[in-house]
């Protein structure tokens, strides 16, 4: 096969990446790739794009820092290309995957389900069984790759940039490094009777006051910047059997104690386990959670005119 071929090859393997298809790293399966094939393979998707009708608006320079040069282990500055479609027009929404995107070494995923998934777990193509690393305090922490070597230690503070007129305020965050985000979830449409009885007249009113709890705690205290209990609508806006609880806290650690030794996750944990001791363990309601530690650059928040009390300007709002 010639070098031209095998570009082509890769490129249209990265394309099926975009669309959604995971592929395995294309490093292994390339042993004369170096910078120059990197940018050819580059150029040969900014020129199918462009057949496609995307328009070029722009370049990217990345890695302009000496120091995070160092630290990957490279020499000089790389560059991608920009699209018109890339640009986020005012008032327009914003894919939550746009936002967050934590590195998947810092990341971690568990589900009571095998079969019926939500998440991120619906772009896995399979799953392991149970785990070893579970039923203890500690476990989430052990479940995550990088914290095997690091802390995880939150390093800096939030910091606002305000700009706009007061009756449209635009606030950029700058966050710090990280920053632990949880997505707890619970789905019980397939419950019914008994199971459907406790979940709803027991479970959930005390998952709502931990999250209540975390809502509207002193962050400064209970390390939680920001929490929201979410109803999952269906497409027509009409609320499912299914929420999620999204929290955001200062660092991993603040997570764990939050979870360890507060009354309100202690009763949320226990109220479980008697529901799964009246039911014999045949549960059909469906919990899970992810776990993300985020680099500064991981995160990208930004409120146009909302609230003071909105996700992580409560801060601002709390620190006057
Ligand atoms: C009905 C909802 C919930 C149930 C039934 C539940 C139950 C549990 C259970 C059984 C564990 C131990 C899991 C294991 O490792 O095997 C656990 C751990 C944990 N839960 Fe929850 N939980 C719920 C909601 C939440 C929420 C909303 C949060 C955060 C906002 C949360 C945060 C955590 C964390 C961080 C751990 C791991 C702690 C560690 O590894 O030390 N949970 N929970």
């Amino acid at each position: 096969m010639n070098q031209q071929t095998k570009y082509g090859e890769v490129a249209a393997r990265i394309r099926a990446a975009y669309a959604g298809t995971p592929i395995a790293p294309i490093r292994p399966q390339l042993t004369d790739l170096d910078v120059d094939a990197a940018y050819a393979i580059q150029q040969e998707n900014t020129a199918y794009w462009e057949t496609e009708g995307r328009r070029l608006v722009g370049s990217k320079i990345g890695l302009t820092s000496r120091a995070v040069q160092k630290q990957l282990g490279v020499d000089r500055p790389d560059f991608g290309v920009l699209f018109a479609d890339m640009i986020v027009a005012e008032d327009e929404p914003v894919a939550v995957g746009r936002v967050l995107q934590p590195k998947i070494e810092s990341f971690e995923t568990l589900a009571t389900s095998a079969t019926r998934h939500e998440g991120v777990l619906r772009l896995c193509s399979h799953i392991s069984g149970e785990v070893q690393e579970h039923a203890y305090w500690g476990s989430a922490r052990d479940r995550i790759p990088s914290a095997q070597t690091d802390p995880l230690a939150p390093s800096g503070k939030v910091e606002f940039e305000v700009s706009g007129p007061v009756t449209a305020r635009r606030i950029r965050v700058r966050s710090h490094g990280n920053v632990c985000v949880i997505r707890s979830g619970q789905d019980w449409s397939d419950s019914a009777g008994r199971e459907r009885e406790l979940y709803l007249q027991k479970m959930e009113p005390v998952l709502r006051r931990g999250m209540d709890f975390l809502r509207d705690g002193d962050p400064a205290v209970t390390g939680c910047y920001s929490c929201r209990y979410a109803d999952v609508l269906d497409a027509s806006a009409r609320p499912l059997d299914k929420r999620f609880g999204l929290a955001w806290f200062r660092s991993l650690h603040d997570l764990e104690r939050w979870s360890e030794s507060h009354p309100t996750h202690l009763a949320i944990f226990n109220t479980f386990m008697e529901m799964v001791q009246e039911l014999n363990g045949q549960l059909t309601t469906q919990f899970y959670h992810e776990v993300s530690v985020l680099a500064a650059s991981e995160q990208r928040l930004e409120y146009l005119n909302c609230h003071p009390s909105t996700g992580l300007l409560r801060l601002q709002t709390e620190r006057g």
